[in-house]
């Protein structure tokens, strides 16, 4: 009887046979956007757009069928959560949904690498939220499976940037030239932080409108100056809107403040109304990762420059495109 010999292995013992193992990002982890070139960025948009049409075509299809998401979440979310669920189920994915901790044995105390231990067991990437900075670098230090930063602290929201880059792209058209206006808690948000980064790859000048207080960390500008990113800071908007191509507009995030007094001193600092639209350039866009709180009145949705709810649709494709490269299938 012939002996059976099982298939030589790469470095990864779980890659099954049909996959794209000379796929870029395959079993990558995605956990800062300092990570990707322009060639990288050039990738995912195609793929995102690839996924936009599929899902226009189709809505589900089978790509990932088999595979399974651990959607863990230490922090409250929405969007990323429910559109990583999305993702995975319009690509024919299943998900593990831990979105509150304290049901789970973190409430028992159980740390963060035992938890994203635990999960590779069951799931084949795990996109993860965390209070701490660097929470997402600790988990990957620990896991095999790719781990995806979904917001570590005040740190960095790598995939929401992407997503952000490819609304400026699809909305704009370009991003070469463009002047981007960051408005609102440029200290605590970390979307901002990371968008920044990734703008830093284009040829782009960059405003930063904040209170005194919430200003963008000297390490991000830093970051930027040293690839000649033009950089200047504002505390009101009206002097840099009419030249800004794209507002960024923040929410304070309340839950970093350790005296909320210092809050209550900020948190409607900057409100965007329809007057100040007339101010702004016509083909402007209005981007927001939401959740907003005030930051801009519900009577600019009907602009058509308020781009922040196409934004939540553009995120979608990208995750999707995200989702298939880790796993190899794009
Ligand atoms: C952002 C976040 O969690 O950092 N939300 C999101 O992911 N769209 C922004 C925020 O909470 O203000």
């Amino acid at each position: 009887m012939a002996t059976y010999v099982p298939p030589a292995r790469t470095e990864n013992p779980y890659l099954p046979l049909g996959d794209h193992r000379n796929a870029p990002f395959y079993g990558k982890d995605i956990l800062s956007v300092r990570q990707f070139s322009r060639e990288d960025l050039d990738y995912i948009f195609g793929v995102a757009k690839e996924m936009h049409a599929m899902v226009e075509r189709v809505g589900t299809f089978d790509l990932l069928k088999g595979k399974i998401l651990a959607n863990l979440f230490y922090e409250p979310s929405t969007r990323t959560s429910s559109s990583f669920t999305s993702a995975m189920e319009r690509l024919g994915g299943s998900v593990i949904p831990i979105n509150e901790v304290r049901y789970s044995s973190v409430s028992k105390g159980e740390s963060l690498p035992d938890t994203v231990r635990t999960l590779e067991c069951y799931a084949d990437v795990i996109v993860l939220r965390h209070p701490e900075v660097g929470a997402s670098a600790l988990a990957a230090k620990y896991a095999r499976k790719p781990i995806i930063n979904a917001g570590d602290g005040v740190g960095e929201h790598p995939t929401q940037a992407l997503l952000d880059l490819f609304t400026i792209l699809s909305e704009l058209k370009r991003v070469n030239g463009l002047t981007v206006t960051m408005l609102g808690d440029l200290k605590y948000g970390r979307t901002v932080h990371s968008l920044a980064r990734l703008l830093s790859l284009y040829e782009v000048r960059i405003n930063y409108v904040s209170p005194e207080i919430l200003r963008m960390p000297e390490e991000v500008k830093k970051e930027l100056s040293e690839k000649g990113i033009p950089q200047a800071e504002y505390e009101t908007l009206d002097e840099v809107l009419p030249e800004t191509d794209v507002l960024y507009v923040t929410r304070v995030q309340k839950e970093r403040f350790s005296d909320l007094n210092e809050y209550e001193s900020v948190k409607h600092a900057y409100v965007i109304t329809p007057e100040t639209m007339t101010r702004a350039k016509d083909e402007m866009i209005v981007m927001h990762p939401l959740p907003r709180v005030g930051e801009i009145s519900m009577e600019v949705d009907e602009d058509p420059r308020a781009a922040y709810f196409r934004q939540m649709e553009y995120g979608l494709y990208v995750r999707m495109a995200l989702l298939a490269m880790v796993l190899g299938k794009a």
